[in-house]
């Protein structure tokens, strides 16, 4: 083998290494210790590199967000996603964004505030737990989550607040994606929905990147 092509494959392997090494020790530390990931890291979630990877528009049409809906996002973080639902709401829809971390809120609300989502006027930040949202019962059209139920220690209080506050057939649209460290099979998803009293209307998308839909 030539000494190009050599250092070549020991570069790739070192990098393909090191990010396997990275998922495998995050993978136990969030096993052993649950807290909610640190607001530093809003800047890694709101990328385009990782929208490039799990693109806006399929997340939306996956989750089945439509003009006019009434949304409540859980663990909105630094809003990576949020513009996005935002506008395929539209004028008539709503977005209430709501996360237990005022450092994620602050990123969204900054966010917000720049020349490019000015005409973004249907998003209200909310901070609270998703144990005890501040909504009333059968209030929404659409609850989802991108990449954040695995990290509520309590899943079933949160998915049965999802419950009551979503409109019967309402929709509850659970995201994942295999670089979190939270990473969950689809088939646990769809476990812990149904324990909570939701019904599976369509999983969609591959094994490391999905949404999984259910219905109220
Ligand atoms: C990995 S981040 C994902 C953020 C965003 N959904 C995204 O995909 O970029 C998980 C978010 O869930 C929030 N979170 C964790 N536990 C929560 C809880 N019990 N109630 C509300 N938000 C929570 C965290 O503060 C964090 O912003």
């Amino acid at each position: 083998m030539p000494t190009w092509l050599l250092m070549i494959v020991i570069v790739l392997g070192s990098i393909v290494g090191f990010v396997l090494l990275w998922l495998t020790v995050a993978k136990i530390v969030r096993k052993l210790w649950h807290f909610p990931a640190p607001a530093f890291i809003g800047r890694f979630l709101d990328s385009g590199y990782r929208r490039s990877v799990q693109p806006a528009d399929k997340v939306v049409s996956r989750s089945g967000i439509s003009q006019g809906m009434k949304v409540l996002e859980v663990g909105c973080g630094s809003g990576a996603y949020t513009t996005f639902v935002a506008r395929a709401v539209g004028p008539r829809g709503k977005v209430y964004a709501l996360d237990i971390q005022p450092g994620m809120l602050a990123q969204l609300e900054r966010k917000l505030r720049k020349p490019e989502n000015r005409d973004i006027k249907n998003v209200e930040l909310v901070e609270a737990s998703a144990y005890g949202t501040p909504f009333t019962d059968s209030s929404f059209d659409l609850v989802y989550m991108i990449t954040v139920l695995q990290e509520i220690p309590d899943r079933q209080k949160a998915l049965k607040e999802s419950f009551r506050v979503l409109k019967p057939s309402g929709i509850l649209a659970v995201t994942e994606f295999f670089p979190d460290p939270d990473y969950p099979l689809k088939k646990t998803t769809v476990k812990l929905a149904q324990k909570a009293g939701f019904q599976v209307d369509e999983v969609q998308g591959s094994f490391w990147n999905y949404t999984a839909r259910f219905i109220k």
